[in-house]
């Protein structure tokens, strides 16, 4: 082993040579909030700078958009025209994402990869991920429901449905509900380790997804567990996760590279979520952050903890750079 002074770690770094993690385009998912309250055009979402909720119509543009800058994959959440007690629009036919699946698919073709968030927090009156049943949000009752949204959701023409919920149990029930229904082909994408975070805040804005009693800290994971993840994300690929999920990232990181280390063999995405975005994004208008270099550095670490695909608001304008 050779040691200073022979060696000399700036001789290579000085020239710029060596980069072990390289980000691409294609790995970055761009999530987008559809609104059926919006007949035409886009509306900024306040919580979260840069970000806006779009109407149908509009959703096809930016679809087109982000295709058009090398990113490959969006990921759809709906917010519908009206909610009720059980979330029944999520899995009506003519749904908001039912529809505006049907339509990117229609006008941007299959040079996408469409994937839908699979839950019911942004249909029901309560808010919360699951039917509730006297104050608690049932988990049984709640899987049969995620099957027909799956269905719908694959009906239209989703590639992978990503069920959000923390359900026990979700991706075996949507994986039947789906295979039953010959929709073989559709790919599951778990949320499998979600966190109870305080950094989904302005998210639940953006979908008008926040509950209205309780929290959700009897679904998602208390932020101090790292074994417990490694448990979820054995138990999802057992259920038949295509691809498993870590979220927050940045918080996360170590969650990520231990899934990563564990299970070497699937596919890992890391869920870059809007508290971690709106942080930098705050920090960078204030001049205190250099926007840019930031945000490269975030997306760089997800990577480097093991992700193999990002969901990142920062989508567009990491693309712009890479
Ligand atoms: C709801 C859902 C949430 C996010 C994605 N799906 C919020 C929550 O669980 O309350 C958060 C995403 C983000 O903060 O960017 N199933
Ligand atoms: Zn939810």
């Amino acid at each position: 082993m050779s040691m200073f002074p022979e060696l000399r770690m700036r001789r290579l770094r000085s020239l710029k040579l060596i980069k072990e993690t390289r980000l691409s385009k294609d790995e970055l998912i761009l999530p987008l909030f559809i609104d059926d309250n919006i007949a035409r055009g886009k509306k900024p979402i306040e919580s979260i700078p840069g970000q806006y909720r779009f109407s149908i119509e509009e959703s096809v543009n930016e679809v087109a958009v982000a295709r058009s800058l090398g990113i490959k994959s969006v990921l759809l959440f709906g917010i519908p025209a009206k909610k009720d007690e059980v979330g029944s629009e999520s899995y009506n036919k003519n749904g908001v994402i039912q529809r505006a699946v049907r339509q990117i698919r229609a006008e941007v073709g299959d040079d996408v990869v469409i994937i839908t968030d699979l839950c019911l927090c942004e249909y029901t009156t309560h808010g919360h991920c699951g039917l509730v049943e006297n104050g608690k949000v049932k988990n049984d009752p709640t899987l049969e429901v995620l099957g027909r949204i799956a269905v719908s959701q694959a009906e239209a023409g989703a590639d992978i449905v990503a069920p959000s919920g923390m359900m026990d149990g979700m991706v075996m029930a949507i994986r039947k509900a789906l295979d039953e229904e010959g929709f073989i082909d559709t790919a599951i994408m778990s949320y499998a380790a979600k966190y109870n975070s305080a950094l989904y805040g302005p998210f639940r804005e953006a979908a008008d997804s926040g509950y209205k009693f309780g929290d959700r800290s009897s679904y998602q994971m208390e932020c101090a567990n790292a074994r417990e993840a490694l448990h979820e994300v054995e138990l999802d690929i057992n259920e038949g996760a295509d691809i498993v999920m870590v979220k927050p990232a940045l918080f996360y990181l170590d969650i990520i590279s231990r899934v990563r280390t564990r299970f070497d063999n699937v596919p890992l995405a890391a869920y870059n979520v809007s508290g971690e975005y709106t942080m930098m994004m705050a920090a960078s208008e204030k001049g205190y952050l250099k926007k840019n270099e930031v945000m490269m550095e975030g997306l760089t670490a997800i990577k480097r903890a093991g992700a193999d695909l990002i969901i990142t608001y920062y989508a567009k304008e990491a693309a712009k750079l890479l």
